[in-house]
């Protein structure tokens, strides 16, 4: 576990671990589930592949929450223009309007991650490399004010504030939302909850494609400034070594010879009679 610091000396979490590692039967148990099935892909309308667990917990009064975002680092080895999701599931309750320490986000038809996910990602590399052959030196902060700066700037602060869904839990209800949401999680304020922890797992439709050009890019901080968004280093390795264990820009991510055990990761829709 490790307390992870955004762009700022106040951590963002408390504790934050990646894919977590150990036996993952209890979490293919789930997945087998036709429950658990039938909901996540009738509400995609997509096959899905599982391909992380995360937990991501907060610290009352240490920790600030994130900073606006979309799933450009989640799901940083996939087409941008391709489907991936978010189940987040709360292992506390949350009081939205009491201690809060929430996720919170804004509904698509409000503003929309996409054109930050197509447009402005991919440019953030690219700026970087043109003012380095231009003699200007760059550096993290540079990186991070161009990826963190653009949905956090005060406009667009503004407007995503006034638009934002900030909603009570109780332990067993997720929010389960698409990469292209803008969201952040929400600091954990005064009052009785000390810690709030939150079990996440990603989704990528079944048929979508590894991207190496993005997974480069998201690599491209830690191998120029030794440092990413990121101390931890396998928030940007993930995308990496699943070229380093085989994978060709345009493969299938689930085929991708980095994931274990592929055919418990798959969630297929059935046909069933009852729907049409
Ligand atoms: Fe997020």
């Amino acid at each position: 576990m490790h307390r992870e610091t955004i762009n700022s000396t106040t951590p963002a979490f408390y504790r934050v671990n990646y894919d977590l590692e150990g036996a993952k039967d209890s979490v293919f148990e789930l997945l087998a589930r036709r429950y658990f099935r039938h909901t996540l892909t009738d509400l995609t309308d997509n096959d899905l592949f599982f391909t992380a667990e995360q937990i991501f917990e907060v610290e009352q009064k240490a920790d600030i929450g994130s900073t606006w975002h979309v799933g450009v680092d989640t799901f940083g080895y996939q087409v941008s223009t391709e489907f991936g999701c978010t189940l987040w599931a709360p292992l506390q309750s949350v009081n939205a309007r009491g201690q809060r320490g929430g996720m919170t986000y804004v509904p698509q038809h409000v503003i929309s991650g996409e054109w930050f996910f197509e447009q402005i990602e991919p440019a953030v590399v690219s700026t970087l490399k043109a003012k380095e052959r231009a003699g200007i030196k760059t550096n993290t902060p540079d990186y991070v004010s161009l990826k963190r700066g653009i949905l956090n700037s005060p406009p667009m602060v503004e407007i995503l504030e006034a638009h934002c869904v900030e909603e009570d839990f109780e332990p067993g209800d997720v929010l389960f939302f698409n990469k292209m949401v803008v969201h952040r999680g929400v600091a954990l304020e005064e009052g009785p909850l000390a810690k709030r922890a939150a079990y996440v797992m990603r989704f990528v439709d079944a048929r979508s494609h590894y991207d190496l050009k993005r997974a480069q890019d998201l690599e491209y901080p830690v191998q120029k400034y030794r440092t990413g968004l990121f101390a931890y280093k396998p928030f940007t390795r993930q995308p990496m070594e699943m070229a380093e264990a085989g994978a060709a820009d345009g493969d299938l991510i689930s085929e991708c010879a980095y994931f274990s055990e592929p055919d418990r990761r798959m969630l297929r829709r059935e046909r069933r009679p009852d729907r049409a």
